[in-house]
């Protein structure tokens, strides 16, 4: 009788924010399905409890978890501890933006909460999980960009501030962590179908409305959830150990 085969991630442990919904739920499934065991946090706990559920309970764990802060970010990081002793990889998922709106409509209070979700919970995250990766001779993040980042479109200056930040962050933390082990890479998806869609569109979801960002798109079709869940299975595998402040773009050809 042969062995079952052996998963690409068999053995790590990683925490996926925003693992509820969108991309953060398709990984999550990658993920365990690669054999990891993964934390699912979100602010919405009933989401990332069903998600969580369908996986199993040996290889999912539901915590809610605010990305943008700092106590939620370190009971996040001793709960994954507690529960699974280790945590190789961290992916910074969790984001939200602005609805496609004139840059001078974003209000200030909404702008502060973006860059807070978007920006300082990486910064969150490295305060917490480096000195774990440190303990264990390395680890790795995935934080999601966009394309965003890359090409902008107009409507989402400041989204697309936040995505920028995130990208350079990610470069930034890649040379200087580089001599602990620790990986930091990046994906930068085009628009997908996910719940955020209407929000970059800054209108109802029609196919008169996706028409212009379809025809944005050499490959003529949006992203889906399972092209980043397989891009992320990628970065987080040991035979990416090489590859450190790689922001991948998987986005049809959106910013050739
Ligand atoms: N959907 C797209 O077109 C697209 C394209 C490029 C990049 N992205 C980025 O991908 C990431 C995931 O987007 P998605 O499309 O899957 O979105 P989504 O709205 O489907 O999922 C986002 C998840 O994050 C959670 N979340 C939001 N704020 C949070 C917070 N403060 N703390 C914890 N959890 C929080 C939400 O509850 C939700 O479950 C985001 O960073 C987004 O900016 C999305």
């Amino acid at each position: 009788m042969s062995n079952p085969p052996i998963g690409r991630l068999q053995n790590l442990v990683a925490i996926i924010t925003g693992g509820g919904s969108g991309f953060g739920a398709a990984m999550a499934g990658a993920f365990v399905r690669e054999g990891a065991q993964v934390v699912i946090a979100d602010l919405d706990l009933a989401s990332a409890a069903r998600i969580a559920a369908s996986l199993g309970e040996t290889a999912a764990l539901a915590i809610r978890t605010d990305v943008a802060s700092n106590a939620d970010m370190a009971a996040l990081v001793a709960t994954a501890l507690a529960r699974y002793g280790r945590i190789d990889v961290m992916v910074n998922n969790a984001g939200m933006s602005h609805p496609n709106q004139p840059m001078l409509e974003v209000g200030e209070a909404f702008f502060d909460r973006l860059f807070a979700v978007n920006v300082k919970s990486v910064y969150l995250s490295a305060l917490h999980c480096v000195p774990v990766f440190r303990r264990q001779g390395g680890g790795s993040f995935i934080n999601i960009g966009s394309t965003a980042a890359v090409r902008p479109r107009p409507g989402l200056c400041w989204y697309n501030g936040t995505k920028s930040a995130v990208t350079q962050i990610t470069k930034s933390m890649a040379v200087e962590l580089a001599p602990d082990r620790i990986r930091a890479n990046a994906i930068n998806p085009a628009i997908a179908d996910t719940p955020l869609l209407t929000t970059f569109m800054g209108a109802p979801d029609t196919a008169e409305n996706r028409a212009p960002f379809l025809a944005s798109i050499p490959l003529g079709r949006l992203c889906t959830a399972e092209d980043v869940a397989h891009a992320a299975v990628f970065l987080a595998e040991p035979g990416s150990n090489f590859i450190t402040g790689v922001c991948l773009e998987v986005d049809g050809g959106r910013c050739i």
